[in-house]
């Protein structure tokens, strides 16, 4: 085992593990990288150390390729946050994240998982749709597109039991 770790490791192959408060920093980044409206690190940091609140990262050497966050409260999870950085891009990492995460979020009780996404946001929707989340929800204007009219957040739900 040990030594396909270090294999995958030694070929810059991504590591999808737990993140933690140490994280923060990199998250932060990476969020600010991916949506108009950053996160700061002290934001992430408090996120990562609440109890409720459970998330992975993708790991390429010292460098974070992806994270996945979400809290999870009385048999409901929300997904708050996922991103994958630009160079990383489809080859299949935030399906990987997602996998994993739901996998944990069930093992955790989780009953239905919940998640606001642009409608704009093709990439998004593919991965929530091919993950099995549905529309359940739209809210009009959500997401501000400057200059032109706001775009729509649609809320996907998904059952894990
Ligand atoms: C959305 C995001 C996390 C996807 O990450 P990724 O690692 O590139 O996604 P994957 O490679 O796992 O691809 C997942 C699916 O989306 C599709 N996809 C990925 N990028 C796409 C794009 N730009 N256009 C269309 N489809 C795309 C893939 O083909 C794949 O679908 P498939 O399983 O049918 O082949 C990434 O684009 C990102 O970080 N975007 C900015 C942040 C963001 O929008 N987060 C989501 C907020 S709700």
């Amino acid at each position: 085992m040990m030594e396909l770790v270090t294999r995958l490791f030694a070929r810059g192959e991504p590591m999808l593990t737990d993140a933690r408060a140490s994280d923060a920093a990199a998250m932060a980044k990476l969020h600010a990288a991916s949506f108009q409206r950053g996160w700061s690190d002290g934001e992430f940091e408090r996120l990562l150390l609440e109890r409720n609140t459970v998330a992975h990262r993708a790991t390429i050497g010292n460098s974070l390729g992806g994270f996945i966050l979400s809290r999870l409260v009385a048999g409901e999870a929300e997904i708050l946050s996922v991103a994958v950085a630009s160079a990383r891009r489809k080859r299949g990492l935030a399906r990987a994240l997602l996998n994993l995460h739901l996998g944990r979020l069930a093992g955790l009780g989780a009953q239905t998982v919940f998640l606001e996404v642009d409608e704009d946001n093709t990439a998004a929707r593919r991965l929530y749709g091919r993950a099995g989340f549905r529309e359940v929800g739209r809210r009009p204007g959500y997401y501000p597109r400057g200059g032109t009219k706001a775009s729509a957040a649609l809320v996907l739900r998904r059952d894990l039991v």
